[in-house]
């Protein structure tokens, strides 16, 4: 589908806002079927998602709520099983957390834990297939696709146009964005420097470099220039006023995540909603010690205590520290969970999604109310 065809859906929309994808957790049935009945586009994060559990998803948020559903996926970059020497080292700097200072009864449990992420980390397959994923999408037809960390096969986009489905594909920076309006996609998600999550920078094995540090509007207006595709503006976006500003910079639409984590229907955890409204004073950084790209997130014990240390190739450092996360979540404890939140995240309100609509859509249409 043509980037007009995205661009009539913008239109549909009782503001052009995008609930933007959020694997692992905060993206439940409940979560985008409410997002949904406020009238914009409910996006999935199915990164990580088998494909009975995409076309379940969809098909039960098209239940109970009409509108505009995104499915969004990884590109995830073809890898080798880890040598024996780097899963040591990734495996002793989570040993040595202090997770794993525990009454000494309790630590063989924790070992055998981290034992078997370690085995489930260096086994092939890596991460699920894109093809057998996108399989449940061409059942369930999604309104719209979009897709993290680079270009899907062109089979992809061959499939969605006869589907006449739009494709919508992240920018960190100018380079990709091209490399996107290039690709055959519909639009072109920029997404800033203020970002929560992984930032969507194509090369897997890049480090952060200035280049890739530009902040969201100073990126929409950059790709804006550049390119002809519509821009969706993402990062640090938080109220009508920040959406007016992306839309006069160039954008045609915003994708929100944090502004929306830690509302009621929010599938995030307790301890993350409360760490979101409650302690602003801890702030964000970019880490890549939970999955082995950098993303950005609240500070605690994990990010600070994995500082420079040796970690796995995305997404199997993901894997390593997978188990390690959910024990964190499940004790209610969230000084080793991955806490992902843009850099805006202290005006996080604790609210229904209704609510957050009401006031984004007030501040939007008025200027300073
Ligand atoms: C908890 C969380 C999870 C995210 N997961 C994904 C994802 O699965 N796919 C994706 O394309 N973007 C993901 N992102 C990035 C968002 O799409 C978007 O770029 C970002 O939320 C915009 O910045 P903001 O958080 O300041 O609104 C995630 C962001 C957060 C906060």
């Amino acid at each position: 589908m043509s980037a007009d065809g995205f661009k009539s859906i913008v239109q549909s929309l009782r503001l052009p806002v995008i609930q933007a994808p959020m694997a692992g957790g905060p993206c439940t049935v409940a979560f985008v079927a409410s997002v949904l009945k406020e009238g914009i586009i409910g996006s999935f994060g199915f990164a990580y998602s088998k494909p009975d559990a995409i076309r379940d998803a969809i098909k039960a948020a098209r239940r109970v709520a009409h509108g505009p559903v995104n499915a969004n996926f990884f590109i995830f970059p073809s890898l080798q099983a880890p040598s024996d020497a780097a899963l040591q080292q990734a495996v002793q700097a989570l040993q040595a957390l202090a997770a794993f200072d525990l009454a000494p009864e309790d630590r063989p449990a924790h070992l055998q834990m981290l034992e078997r992420s370690a085995i489930k980390a260096a086994e092939a397959p890596f991460f699920p297939s894109l093809e057998e994923q996108l399989e449940a999408v061409w059942s369930a037809r999604p309104e719209l696709l979009s897709f993290h960390f680079g270009l899907p096969p062109g089979w992809v986009f061959d499939r969605a146009r006869e589907l006449h489905i739009p494709v919508l594909i992240s920018a960190s920076k100018r380079s990709e964005a091209l490399a996107i309006e290039a690709s055959g996609a519909s639009a072109i998600v920029a997404q800033g420097i203020e970002a929560g999550g992984h930032r969507g920078y194509f090369d897997a094995a890049s480090s952060m470099s200035i280049e890739d540090g530009m902040e969201t509007l100073d990126l929409v207006e950059e790709v804006s220039k550049h390119c002809k595709l519509p821009v969706v503006a993402a990062g640090g976006i938080m109220d009508g006023e920040a959406i007016r500003a992306a839309i006069q910079r160039g954008a045609c639409a915003v994708q929100m995540g944090t502004a929306f984590l830690a509302c009621d229907e929010s599938g995030a955890s307790a301890e993350h909603k409360r760490l979101l409204t409650q302690e602003p004073q801890r702030g964000t950084v970019f880490t890549r010690a939970f999955s082995g790209r950098f993303a950005r997130g609240i500070r605690n014990r994990f990010t600070e205590s994995m500082q420079d240390q040796q970690v796995l190739p995305f997404p199997q450092q993901n894997t390593l520290t997978g188990a390690l996360r959910q024990r964190s979540a499940e004790t209610g404890d969230p000084e080793y969970q991955s806490l992902w939140a843009g850099r805006a995240y202290p005006q996080c309100r604790a609210e229904p999604v209704k609510t957050l609509l009401a006031r984004l859509e007030k501040s939007y249409r008025m200027p300073g109310g």
